[in-house]
């Protein structure tokens, strides 16, 4: 049997159109079949290799800390030196009420814990969550999950939960002195990457101080520089009382983590104790290659050049197949008049060895969300690919 045909009958499957590829080695930003076919990597294992594959920093922080120890004992009983220097790194680049990380082994988990987190410390029990916004796949996080398509199946879900409109000012009155927490991604990203207005952020952040309601970022997707700057909540001048990190923050290794101040953080520690545990969470190799990944983020400079990127990504980006390019640093859109046009566009791609997808709530539209490595001449050379794609979808 074929590694495929072995994958088809012994790895479960999550649709019946996987995409399929096998991939022997990745290398900066490309991605290698067994036939040495190179994909230019347009999604970057869905916004989580930000410095590229094989980035030597990484690696070579896993084989040190691999040399060193693995898995000692459950979280946060141990001083383990891997994870107390990321904390650290971490901290000193948030504002100084984010001084307490909790980790976590994936986002949705990091979900499920600020979702506890709230609870316990507002002794609260309602939660407001946003239409179209994605939070993970376990039942709490698909239970504030803003689409009744992908949730329905799996009900019952968890209650008191209410869905509002994303930019809503409406979306506000339904905060009370009741809601324990309010969830929503700094960038919507499933949506088809929908940015907040500004005033409504800020109205957001308001209403929640003044019922006392805990503000929940979800920057699972869009931090770690992806939108230009470190956090995406730092271009809006507001800071959320939980943030919410995983993909990039491990530097292609399995990581998680909600953040929050001290004080906040201390109520998952009493009545009961040990009130969120977990065996794996903030695994040291995870955290030695996370750490490893934001020391490069930052001393490499990546982030400075992401907005020329993205304009340039804008500039390339015209045909009149596209209908809209909605964009925040290297997270774009691509929306096509239908989901079966974005289809055929995508498979196009992928034959011509550019690798990307679609967004969950917006079939119609082409992910770009490339490592932040990726480099002026393989924009245009990606960019030609989507056009010619384009094109053929065009001629039907
Ligand atoms: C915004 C957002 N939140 C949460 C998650 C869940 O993360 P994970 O798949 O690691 O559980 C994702 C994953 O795509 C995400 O995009």
């Amino acid at each position: 049997m074929t590694n495929r045909q072995l994958f088809m009958q012994h790895v479960a499957q999550t649709s019946d159109a996987p995409m399929g590829l096998e991939i022997v080695r990745a290398e900066g930003m490309y991605l290698y079949d067994a036939e040495d076919k190179q994909y230019l990597d347009l999604i970057g294992g869905i916004s989580v290799c930000n410095l590229g594959h094989g980035h030597p920093g990484i690696t070579e922080a896993i084989r040190d800390q691999a040399g060193r120890y693995l898995h000692l004992m459950v979280y946060g009983e141990f001083v383990q030196s891997p994870q107390v220097k990321y904390a650290r790194l971490l901290t000193e680049q948030l504002p100084a009420s984010l001084n307490c990380m909790y980790f976590t082994n994936s986002g949705a988990e990091a979900v499920e814990g600020a979702m506890k987190l709230a609870k316990r410390y507002t002794g609260r029990r309602e939660i407001v969550a946003f239409r179209d916004s994605y939070h993970g796949s376990t039942q709490g996080a698909l239970s504030i999950l803003g689409d009744e398509y992908w949730r329905n199946a799996y009900r019952p879900l968890l209650p008191g939960i209410s869905h509002e409109r994303y930019n809503d000012p409406a979306a506000l009155e339904r905060i009370t002195g009741q809601t324990a927490c309010v969830f929503a991604e700094t960038i919507q990203a499933e949506a088809g990457v929908i940015a907040p207005q500004r005033e409504w952020l800020h109205a957001l952040r308001r209403r929640c101080s003044e019922t006392g309601t805990l503000l929940i970022l979800d920057e699972i997707q869009c931090g770690f520089g992806r939108n230009g700057t470190l956090w995406a909540f730092e271009q809006y001048g507001i800071v959320p009382d939980v943030l919410l990190l995983g993909k990039a923050l491990g530097g292609g290794m399995p990581l998680g983590a909600f953040i929050a101040g001290r004080e906040i953080m201390q109520s998952l520690s009493a009545q009961p104790v040990l009130g969120h545990i977990t065996t794996f969470g903030g695994h040291p190799v995870c955290c030695a290659a996370g750490a490893a990944a934001l020391e490069a983020l930052l001393r490499e400079g990546w982030i400075a050049q992401i907005a020329g990127k993205e304009q340039l990504f804008r500039s390339l980006l015209a045909h009149p197949a596209i209908k809209a390019v909605r964009s925040r640093g290297l997270m774009l859109a691509v929306e096509f008049d239908s989901a079966e046009i974005n289809r055929q566009v995508i498979g196009s791609c992928i034959a011509q060895g550019v690798l990307t997808d679609w967004f969950l709530f917006a079939p119609q539209c082409l992910r770009i969300v490339p490592p932040l490595i990726i480099t002026e001449q393989q924009i245009r050379e990606a960019c030609a690919v989507i056009l010619r794609a384009a094109d053929e979808a065009a001629q039907g």
